[in-house]
């Protein structure tokens, strides 16, 4: 039995149709058609899924699409202004942050979210913060270096 729910998602309102087993994950990528928010290993291990929900990231692989009904979705998509990237996209790229790129939309998710509450996170804050998004390519120092850069423009 599908269920009538409203996604909010990067601002924008989407009414869909859900089963009440799928995933906030599935809906999104697979109804509402955004697909930035990757899916690695569908077991809340390794943060490629992660979404801000009402301001907070969450595991979207392990979350109910009608958990999220009426409420605010953040996805990579609603990063950038405009044709922008946003800061923290630009530093990724720069700092070399960035190889496959699977891990990256939830690293922009996550790191955001350490900001908002640590504008001058030291090296270990960040990885820290970053624990709960696996990458296996990168090695994280760029990552690293990424997110403290945009810490540092922003305090400074
Ligand atoms: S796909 Fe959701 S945590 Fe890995
Ligand atoms: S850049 Fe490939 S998994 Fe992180």
């Amino acid at each position: 039995m599908k269920h009538p729910i409203t996604l909010q998602v990067n601002g924008t309102a989407y009414p869909i149709e859900v089963e009440g087993h799928l995933s906030l994950l599935d809906a999104v990528r697979e109804v509402v058609g955004l697909t930035g928010s990757k899916e690695g290993c569908d077991d809340s291990e390794c943060g490629a899924c992660m979404m801000l929900l009402d301001g907070e990231p969450v595991n979207s692989c392990s979350y109910l699409a009608v958990q999220a009904d009426g409420r605010e979705l953040t996805t990579i998509e609603g990063l950038a202004e405009e044709d922008e990237l946003a800061p923290l996209q630009r530093a990724f790229l720069e700092e070399g942050g960035v190889q496959c790129g699977f891990c990256t939309p939830g690293m922009l998710i996550s790191a955001p979210a350490l900001l908002r509450t640590n504008p001058d996170p030291s090296e270990d804050d960040v990885r820290i913060a970053l624990s709960g998004n696996l990458c296996r390519c990168t090695g994280y120092d760029g990552i690293v270096r990424a997110v403290r850069r945009v810490a540092a423009a922003e305090v400074a």
